[in-house]
């Protein structure tokens, strides 16, 4: 099935609808994310810097997070050469089952009465951990691959502990609950994102408006190229790349986990006319049958449970019934006010 992998060019199927497109003007010009130096020992005023970007923004961008910058290049290599081989070689990957655990894939939209929209992106999916699991089921080629990922998810296994361990300490609660939480079992996928030269960045998007459904995803990009963008205050923030740094996001779960206090935000990215972007997002996400909903001791008369618990399954399910549509997910499991 060496379909829909070629090398793409601005066809109609891939203009977004008027309403949609992104308005690249209308970008707030001196507006970021915060900027987290990790480097600081945890101190109060550490989790008061990392709760209120959660509560504010739902993203920031961490420097100095300990994963070696030598690692963090040879994945970003090993990433940018698959994407450079022949189309018909990565072909092999491509597919719509969403059970398969390795998938190369393109995101589209869907409006009322429209044809459905492709996003000028190409995405590559697939677990990183327990690594013995997946690695014969990762590209032989290009041959940096497979090794790069297993040191790469080695290093972000512990650097997302680390996270996790900050944000629910930010959150007033002991530090290993969030992953507690989660399970010893958690979801643990890459999603390698290529947005190629794009002759017009006005009609279309890389990736349509979202929310991440997983807890948690720890981003990086290339170095030089803009095309991340974040709501924040109804305004439309690009992050730009900073070297060395991650970008970190909270997703659907973390924002029900902390019964709406931290927030799950929604961002898009868009594309240029320059250079080829790629970025690559690690998600932590829950075991599938973990039950998700607010913690506890988050709850009290003035907070009353904003969610219903629900099996992480019951999210996916819903999540992918609204494929390619503007997704309304966490929102399905609101408990009446
Ligand atoms: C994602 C995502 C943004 C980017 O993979 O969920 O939002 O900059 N990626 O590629
Ligand atoms: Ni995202």
């Amino acid at each position: 099935m060496a379909n829909s992998i070629k090398p793409i060019s601005l066809t109609p199927n891939f203009i977004v609808p008027e309403d949609k497109r992104p308005q690249l003007a209308h970008i707030s010009p001196l507006a970021s994310i915060p900027i987290i130096d990790l480097n600081d020992h945890v101190t109060s005023s550490l989790l008061q810097k990392i709760s209120q970007a959660c509560e504010e923004y739902g993203f920031f961008q961490v420097i100095n997070h300990g994963v070696p910058e030598e690692l963090c290049e040879k994945v970003m290599t090993a990433v940018t050469q698959f994407f450079e081989l022949p189309p018909e070689e990565r072909a092999e990957f491509f597919t719509e089952d969403l059970t398969k655990q390795v998938r190369l894939f393109n995101y589209y939209l869907k409006s009322e009465g429209q044809e459905k929209v492709t996003m000028w992106s190409e995405l590559f999916s697939h677990p990183w951990h327990p690594v013995d699991d997946f690695t014969h089921l990762l590209p032989q080629n290009p041959p940096l691959y497979r090794v790069a990922f297993a040191e790469y998810a080695k290093e972000i296994g512990g650097f997302m502990n680390r996270l996790l361990s900050l944000i629910s300490q930010g959150l007033g609660l002991d530090k290993d609950c969030l992953r507690k939480r989660m399970g010893d079992n958690p979801r643990l996928r890459a999603q390698a994102n290529f947005y190629p030269l794009c002759p017009d960045p006005e009609l279309t998007l890389g990736l349509a408006v979202h929310t991440d459904l997983n807890a948690l995803t720890v981003l990086q990009q290339s170095a030089g190229v803009t095309g991340l963008q974040v709501i924040k205050d109804g305004k439309w923030v690009a992050v730009d790349p900073i070297p060395n740094a991650f970008v970190i996001n909270l997703g659907d779960q973390i924002q029900v986990l902390s019964n709406g206090r931290f927030k799950s935000v929604h961002h898009r990215a868009v594309t240029n006319k320059t250079h080829p972007r790629i970025s690559l997002a690690m998600f932590y996400g829950p075991n599938t049958e973990d039950v998700i909903g607010p913690i506890e001791d988050l709850i009290d008369d003035e907070h009353p449970p904003v969610y219903r618990s629900y099996r992480y399954a019951e999210f996916l399910e819903k999540f992918y019934s609204q494929e390619g549509t503007r997704r309304i997910v966490k929102e399905l499991f609101e408990l009446p006010k």
